[in-house]
């Protein structure tokens, strides 16, 4: 797959894979400025931790060629360029990555203090490239890392997605299936749809189809059922935010899957960069969990499921505690429990 995230320098439009639009059809949407991108990113064109980190990344590019227009150089236009990258990180509050991006290309701003925009641009520009680049390897070896973890014969269950469409390329969660897939390891997927945008069906499912595996769909709520049955090996997901002490959030229905994961012995791992650790937050009670509009969990496309006048609980995440989670396969390996101890040196070492 070309990549779903690509910056055209000479336009200057950052341009994305429509997501909302797959499988059904494959169009691009492009972001000529930040407005573009908090849209793209609110409305879920791109989605997905890491994916959201490296289109923030790009987006501060846009950020910096609008502040361009308006100001002489960019110690002149400091505070207008500062508030379009505030509103940037703002676009969605759980995702740690998007927050953690801006972060670092404001650090590379300070570091060289450009003269002019024309320098800063060029700046941010390669870096937005090598944030891009150096998402596809860590996703590779979290692949190789995590696929020591399965066994030929293994269904691993999955849930929203965590693969090619969600990162720069290859995937964490799904990027360790293809890993071992190519070590000739038989291993078989089974897709959650999850509810209510459906990521798993639209995309994961798209994803593996496409790419060989695979892959049986379920609805969400059959997983404690298939896990009765005997049908599920391992639990398999990513992450979009982890907490100093482990606790884990990723998309609505990530907890209770962990926790009949446990109920029946099955083991449940997390696959995340270690961008996606956040130190500064404590426990998962302290991670903010997004909520979207009711209206995606009433209505099916644009037709309305329930009653008029009955509203809608739509947490976008939730956490899963630490307790319930076996491993967490990173780029620097799988780190085990106390996850306060191995997140932390595994953070400093990386
Ligand atoms: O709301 P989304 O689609 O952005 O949620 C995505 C997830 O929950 C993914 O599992 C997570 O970001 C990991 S992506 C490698």
């Amino acid at each position: 797959m070309k990549p779903h995230i690509r910056f055209d320098g000479a336009s200057g439009a950052l341009i994305l894979l429509d997501q909302r639009r797959l499988p059904a059809s494959k169009e691009y949407f492009y972001c000529r400025d930040t407005r573009d991108l908090i849209y793209a990113i609110q409305e879920m064109v791109v989605r997905g931790a890491p994916a959201l980190g490296v289109a923030a990344a790009f987006g501060c590019v846009l950020a910096a060629r609008e502040t361009a227009a308006g100001f002489s150089n960019p110690r002149e236009g400091a505070e207008a360029l500062d508030a379009l990258l505030d509103a940037l990180a703002a676009a969605r509050p759980t995702a740690v990555n998007l927050r953690r991006m801006i972060e670092r290309m404001r650090w590379v701003r300070l570091d060289r203090d450009p003269p002019g925009f024309a320098e800063l641009i060029a700046l941010w520009e390669a870096e937005s490239e090598r944030i891009h680049k150096e998402d596809l390897e860590v996703n590779r070896r979290i692949g190789a890392h995590g696929a020591e973890l399965l066994d030929s014969g293994d269904v691993v269950l999955t849930y929203c997605n965590a693969g090619e469409l969600a990162t720069a390329g290859f995937g964490t969660a799904l990027g360790v299936i293809y890993e071992a897939r190519g070590q000739g390891k038989d291993i078989r997927v089974i897709a959650c749809e999850t509810r209510p945008l459906l990521q798993g069906a639209r995309l994961t499912a798209y994803e593996l189809h496409r790419n060989g595996v695979p892959v049986t769909l379920a609805c969400d709520n059959a997983c404690a059922l298939l896990m009765r049955r005997g049908l599920v090996s391992k639990v398999l997901t990513g992450a979009d935010r982890i907490a100093a002490d482990g606790d884990t959030a990723n998309k609505i229905g990530t907890y209770g899957i962990a926790l009949a994961a446990q109920a029946h012995g099955i083991p449940f791992y997390i696959a995340a960069p270690l961008s996606t650790v956040d130190l500064s937050t404590p426990a998962g009670d302290d991670i903010p969990l997004e909520e979207r509009p009711e209206s995606e969990v009433t209505h099916f496309g644009s037709r309305r499921i329930c009653p008029e006048g009955v509203g809608a609980f739509n947490f976008a995440f939730d956490v899963t505690q630490a307790a319930l989670i076996s491993g967490i396969v990173t780029e620097a390996g799988v780190l085990f429990p106390p996850y306060g101890q191995s997140l932390a040196r595994a953070v400093e070492r990386g």
